[in-house]
């Protein structure tokens, strides 16, 4: 593991160590917490074989599924059942099998103006809130165990695009984004810095060598979304051997 301005890296081989070294970690977060727990997942095609993974032994049955809440850090205006839709990805690979409905929290982009995306975004804020139990967010008591994340081509992470207002709001918790910076172009909705910040453990996942050009940015500190986004407790990236920085090689 190295270090990195408060930030772990820890480097894998590839996809698939990426996926067990994601899924032991979401593990050891769960057996951390006795109570409910939170989980806020991704979008994008980095997790999926995560999510597949927690739907098979030994995962699937060292998840306590009654106690843990999954919630979504960004959700793209498209049908719930498209391949695009980043909520409908993790039903169809784990959610819809194990988890009981009421512990699956979407972004409501189904019923969701997309022409003002910042009315879904209240909603999704109010059931973040209510699932909280206070309107503010107190550090020592973080909204989620572990926040899932992943990098885009220019920087961005969740739906917060460089340079987009999203970026620097520090009030709402939930945001609507009415166009997005790369495909597909959909309105979009997404969680705040300080939203995804609340929780134990941030951890992203970072795969291929189409990666590595953005991937040497975010960590030579350039301000980029995925290098603003940290977590209050620990920022942990896994990265595989395709996207990792020149030097970060061992
Ligand atoms: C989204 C995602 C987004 C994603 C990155 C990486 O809805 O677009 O949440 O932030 O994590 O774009 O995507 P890939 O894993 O597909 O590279």
């Amino acid at each position: 593991m190295v270090t990195n301005d408060n930030r772990h890296v820890i480097s894998v081989a590839d996809p698939v160590a990426m996926a067990t070294a994601a899924a032991e970690r979401v593990i050891i977060r769960i057996s951390e917490n006795p109570g409910r727990i939170a989980i806020c997942l991704t979008g994008g095609s980095s997790p999926k074989q995560l999510y597949q993974l927690l739907a098979t032994e030994p995962w699937r049955s060292k998840i306590p599924w009654q106690r843990v809440h999954w919630f979504i850090g960004d959700e793209r205006f498209v049908p719930s059942d498209d391949p695009l839709h980043n909520m409908g990805v993790a039903r169809k690979l784990f959610l819809d099998q194990y988890a009981p409905a009421s512990n699956v929290h979407p972004i409501p982009t189904s019923v969701a103006d997309p022409t003002d995306p910042d009315l879904g975004a209240a909603l999704y804020e109010g059931e973040l809130k209510s699932f909280y139990g206070a309107d503010e967010l107190d550090p020592a008591r973080p909204l989620f165990d572990l926040v899932l994340m992943g990098v885009g081509p220019d920087g961005h992470t969740a739906s917060l695009f460089p340079g987009y207002p999203a970026l620097d709001e520090v009030k709402r918790w939930v945001v609507g984004v009415p166009k997005a910076n790369v495909e597909p172009f959909v309105p979009r909705i997404t969680l705040t810095l300080p939203t995804l910040a609340s929780c134990r453990e941030m951890l992203f996942e970072v795969a291929g060598a189409d990666k590595r050009a953005i991937l040497t940015q975010v960590f030579a500190g350039e301000n980029l979304p995925a290098n603003r986004a940290r977590s209050s407790g620990e920022t942990v990236w896994l990265v595989d051997q395709a996207a990792l920085p020149e030097n970060f090689r061992g």
